[in-house]
Protein backbone atom coordinates (compact mmCIF):
# COMPACT_ATOMS: atom_id res chain seq x y z
CA UNK A 1 0.00 0.00 0.00
CA UNK A 2 1.08 3.33 -0.81
CA UNK A 3 2.19 5.97 2.28
CA UNK A 4 0.12 9.09 2.73
CA UNK A 5 2.03 12.51 2.54
CA UNK A 6 1.65 12.72 6.69
CA UNK A 7 2.90 9.05 6.99
CA UNK A 8 5.81 10.38 4.70
CA UNK A 9 6.42 13.55 6.88
CA UNK A 10 6.26 11.35 9.89
CA UNK A 11 9.06 8.85 9.04
CA UNK A 12 11.16 11.81 8.16
CA UNK A 13 10.71 12.68 11.48
CA UNK A 14 11.46 9.65 13.27
CA UNK A 15 14.87 9.54 12.03
CA UNK A 16 15.60 12.81 12.79
CA UNK A 17 14.68 12.85 16.33
CA UNK A 18 17.28 9.16 16.30
CA UNK A 19 19.73 12.16 16.15
CA UNK A 20 18.33 13.43 19.56
CA UNK A 21 20.43 12.31 22.22
CA UNK A 22 19.70 12.93 26.62
CA UNK A 23 21.18 16.70 27.62
CA UNK A 24 20.65 18.71 24.33
CA UNK A 25 19.15 22.38 24.01
CA UNK A 26 16.92 21.50 21.04
CA UNK A 27 15.09 23.90 18.16
CA UNK A 28 11.69 22.77 17.65
CA UNK A 29 10.44 23.42 14.32
CA UNK A 30 7.05 24.49 12.70
CA UNK A 31 4.54 22.81 10.05
CA UNK A 32 3.13 19.48 9.84
CA UNK A 33 6.15 17.43 9.56
CA UNK A 34 8.67 19.12 12.29
CA UNK A 35 4.90 18.91 14.20
CA UNK A 36 5.39 14.70 14.48
CA UNK A 37 9.42 15.56 15.79
CA UNK A 38 8.04 17.47 18.42
CA UNK A 39 4.99 14.84 19.58
CA UNK A 40 8.21 12.01 19.30
CA UNK A 41 10.48 14.10 21.83
CA UNK A 42 7.30 14.25 23.91
CA UNK A 43 7.16 10.55 24.02
CA UNK A 44 10.57 9.84 24.21
CA UNK A 45 10.62 12.22 27.68
CA UNK A 46 7.68 10.93 28.48
CA UNK A 47 9.16 7.20 28.55
CA UNK A 48 12.61 8.37 30.05
CA UNK A 49 14.18 7.16 26.99
CA UNK A 50 15.13 11.24 26.61
CA UNK A 51 16.35 12.93 29.64
CA UNK A 52 17.07 16.74 30.66
CA UNK A 53 16.26 17.95 27.43
CA UNK A 54 15.68 21.97 26.70
CA UNK A 55 13.47 23.17 23.52
CA UNK A 56 13.96 26.36 21.96
CA UNK A 57 10.42 26.87 20.05
CA UNK A 58 10.52 28.44 16.24
CA UNK A 59 6.61 30.08 16.58
CA UNK A 60 4.02 30.15 19.39
CA UNK A 61 2.67 27.28 17.88
CA UNK A 62 5.09 24.98 18.56
CA UNK A 63 5.64 26.76 21.87
CA UNK A 64 2.28 25.70 22.91
CA UNK A 65 2.00 21.76 21.11
CA UNK A 66 5.46 21.29 23.20
CA UNK A 67 3.96 22.73 26.51
CA UNK A 68 1.03 20.50 26.21
CA UNK A 69 3.74 17.21 25.70
CA UNK A 70 5.43 18.67 29.26
CA UNK A 71 8.84 19.35 27.06
CA UNK A 72 10.58 22.31 29.43
CA UNK A 73 11.40 25.07 26.96
CA UNK A 74 13.21 28.76 27.09
CA UNK A 75 15.23 30.91 24.48
CA UNK A 76 18.00 32.34 22.34
CA UNK A 77 18.94 34.53 25.13
CA UNK A 78 19.42 32.00 27.47
CA UNK A 79 20.64 29.41 25.24
CA UNK A 80 22.44 31.15 22.51
CA UNK A 81 23.95 28.05 20.81
CA UNK A 82 21.65 25.26 19.74
CA UNK A 83 23.08 21.57 19.61
CA UNK A 84 20.23 20.48 17.28
CA UNK A 85 17.28 21.69 15.38
CA UNK A 86 15.21 19.86 13.55
CA UNK A 87 12.17 21.18 11.10
CA UNK A 88 10.41 20.98 7.69
CA UNK A 89 10.72 23.29 4.73
CA UNK A 90 8.58 24.48 1.78
CA UNK A 91 11.66 23.41 -0.69
CA UNK A 92 15.01 22.02 -0.93
CA UNK A 93 17.89 22.22 -3.71
CA UNK A 94 20.25 20.19 -4.55
CA UNK A 95 22.99 21.85 -2.75
CA UNK A 96 20.66 21.93 0.44
CA UNK A 97 19.04 25.09 0.68
CA UNK A 98 15.85 26.15 1.46
CA UNK A 99 12.82 28.02 1.10
CA UNK A 100 10.70 27.70 4.49
CA UNK A 101 8.10 30.18 5.37
CA UNK A 102 4.98 28.63 4.20
CA UNK A 103 3.46 28.86 7.90
CA UNK A 104 4.47 31.83 8.62
CA UNK A 105 7.57 31.35 11.07
CA UNK A 106 10.34 31.50 8.84
CA UNK A 107 12.02 34.73 11.30
CA UNK A 108 12.05 33.02 14.82
CA UNK A 109 13.29 29.73 12.54
CA UNK A 110 16.04 31.18 11.06
CA UNK A 111 17.09 32.94 14.31
CA UNK A 112 16.91 29.76 16.04
CA UNK A 113 18.18 27.10 13.27
CA UNK A 114 20.92 29.91 12.83
CA UNK A 115 22.33 30.00 16.07
CA UNK A 116 22.40 25.59 15.86
CA UNK A 117 25.46 23.33 15.53
CA UNK A 118 23.63 21.21 13.38
CA UNK A 119 20.24 21.90 11.64
CA UNK A 120 18.32 18.37 10.30
CA UNK A 121 15.58 19.57 7.93
CA UNK A 122 12.83 16.70 7.17
CA UNK A 123 10.93 16.67 4.16
CA UNK A 124 8.57 14.02 2.12
CA UNK A 125 9.99 13.72 -1.39
CA UNK A 126 7.39 16.66 -3.13
CA UNK A 127 9.39 19.00 -1.19
CA UNK A 128 12.70 18.63 -3.73
CA UNK A 129 13.22 21.20 -6.81
CA UNK A 130 16.22 22.12 -9.19
CA UNK A 131 16.23 25.36 -8.13
CA UNK A 132 14.31 27.98 -5.33
CA UNK A 133 11.41 28.88 -6.29
CA UNK A 134 10.95 26.25 -8.64
CA UNK A 135 7.88 24.72 -6.93
CA UNK A 136 6.08 27.87 -8.37
CA UNK A 137 5.22 28.10 -4.62
CA UNK A 138 6.03 31.49 -3.00
CA UNK A 139 9.11 32.39 -1.61
CA UNK A 140 8.16 34.48 1.68
CA UNK A 141 9.88 37.73 2.70
CA UNK A 142 8.97 39.39 6.08
CA UNK A 143 7.48 42.64 6.42
CA UNK A 144 7.10 45.25 8.75
CA UNK A 145 3.68 46.44 8.66
CA UNK A 146 4.40 50.66 8.11
CA UNK A 147 4.10 50.86 4.44
CA UNK A 148 4.31 47.31 3.96
CA UNK A 149 3.06 48.24 -0.16
CA UNK A 150 5.66 50.48 -0.35
CA UNK A 151 7.74 47.66 0.61
CA UNK A 152 6.63 44.98 -1.60
CA UNK A 153 6.69 47.21 -4.69
CA UNK A 154 10.34 47.82 -3.48
CA UNK A 155 10.53 44.45 -3.81
CA UNK A 156 8.55 43.66 -7.45
CA UNK A 157 11.04 46.07 -8.49
CA UNK A 158 14.36 44.65 -6.81
CA UNK A 159 12.67 41.14 -7.88
CA UNK A 160 11.36 42.36 -11.50
CA UNK A 161 14.20 40.38 -13.86
CA UNK A 162 12.65 37.33 -12.58
CA UNK A 163 9.50 37.78 -13.59
CA UNK A 164 8.21 38.26 -9.92
CA UNK A 165 4.63 38.58 -9.09
CA UNK A 166 4.28 39.92 -4.83
CA UNK A 167 0.90 39.58 -2.66
CA UNK A 168 0.54 40.08 0.78
CA UNK A 169 -0.28 37.29 2.34
CA UNK A 170 -3.72 36.84 3.96
CA UNK A 171 -5.26 34.55 6.91
CA UNK A 172 -8.25 32.60 7.03
CA UNK A 173 -11.06 35.27 6.73
CA UNK A 174 -9.20 37.21 4.37
CA UNK A 175 -7.65 39.72 6.53
CA UNK A 176 -3.61 40.31 6.60
CA UNK A 177 -1.86 37.66 8.29
CA UNK A 178 0.22 38.82 10.92
CA UNK A 179 3.13 37.06 12.33
CA UNK A 180 4.19 35.85 15.51
CA UNK A 181 6.63 39.09 15.81
CA UNK A 182 3.71 41.38 14.55
CA UNK A 183 4.96 41.69 10.86
CA UNK A 184 2.96 40.81 7.75
CA UNK A 185 4.05 38.43 4.58
CA UNK A 186 4.82 39.64 1.15
CA UNK A 187 4.90 36.14 -0.71
CA UNK A 188 7.13 36.29 -4.03
CA UNK A 189 6.09 33.81 -7.12
CA UNK A 190 8.89 33.97 -9.24
CA UNK A 191 8.63 32.45 -12.87
CA UNK A 192 12.58 32.61 -13.60
CA UNK A 193 15.73 30.96 -11.61
CA UNK A 194 17.06 33.35 -8.88
CA UNK A 195 20.85 32.82 -9.98
CA UNK A 196 23.03 33.73 -7.21
CA UNK A 197 20.95 32.65 -4.39
CA UNK A 198 23.60 34.49 -1.92
CA UNK A 199 23.62 38.34 -4.63
CA UNK A 200 19.41 37.62 -4.32
CA UNK A 201 19.64 37.07 -0.92
CA UNK A 202 21.93 40.34 0.14
CA UNK A 203 19.19 42.84 -2.55
CA UNK A 204 16.32 41.73 -0.77
CA UNK A 205 18.01 42.21 3.06
CA UNK A 206 18.72 45.98 1.98
CA UNK A 207 15.66 47.24 1.49
CA UNK A 208 14.61 48.88 4.17
CA UNK A 209 11.21 47.56 5.77
CA UNK A 210 12.51 44.25 5.08
CA UNK A 211 12.45 41.79 8.03
CA UNK A 212 13.74 38.74 6.58
CA UNK A 213 13.21 35.82 3.84
CA UNK A 214 12.73 32.42 3.53
CA UNK A 215 15.58 31.30 1.65
CA UNK A 216 17.72 29.91 4.14
CA UNK A 217 21.33 29.10 2.36
CA UNK A 218 23.57 26.93 2.95
CA UNK A 219 22.22 26.43 6.59
CA UNK A 220 21.14 23.03 6.57
CA UNK A 221 23.83 20.16 7.61
CA UNK A 222 21.35 17.20 6.81
CA UNK A 223 18.36 16.68 5.03
CA UNK A 224 15.94 13.71 5.35
CA UNK A 225 13.57 13.02 1.91
CA UNK A 226 11.01 10.49 2.62
CA UNK A 227 9.48 8.90 -0.29
CA UNK A 228 7.83 5.79 -1.72
CA UNK A 229 11.52 4.61 -2.43
CA UNK A 230 11.99 4.61 1.32
CA UNK A 231 14.43 7.39 3.22
CA UNK A 232 17.14 9.13 1.74
CA UNK A 233 19.98 10.89 4.17
CA UNK A 234 21.19 14.25 2.13
CA UNK A 235 24.54 15.37 4.32
CA UNK A 236 26.20 18.54 3.51
C1 LIG B 1 6.92 27.34 8.87
O1 LIG B 1 6.98 28.71 8.77
C2 LIG B 1 7.65 26.71 7.75
O2 LIG B 1 8.94 27.15 7.54
C3 LIG B 1 7.58 25.22 7.77
O3 LIG B 1 8.66 24.64 8.40
C4 LIG B 1 7.49 24.78 6.37
O4 LIG B 1 6.50 25.58 5.79
C5 LIG B 1 7.19 23.31 6.21
O5 LIG B 1 5.90 23.05 6.65
P1 LIG B 1 5.21 21.64 6.47
O6 LIG B 1 6.03 20.66 7.18
O7 LIG B 1 3.83 21.81 7.08
O8 LIG B 1 5.14 21.39 4.99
Amino acid sequence: PTLTQDELKRIAAYKAVDYVKSNMVLGLGTGSTAKHAVDRIGELLRQNKLKNIVGIPTSKKTQEQALSLNIPLSDLDSHPVIDLSIDGADEVDPFLNLVKGRGGSLLREKMIEGASKKFVVIVDETKMVEHLGGSKLAVPVEVVPFCWKFTAEKLREVMEGYGCEVKVRLGEEGEVFVTDNGNYIVDMYLEKDMGDLSVVSDEILRLPGVVEHGMFLDMASTVIVAGEFGVEIKNK
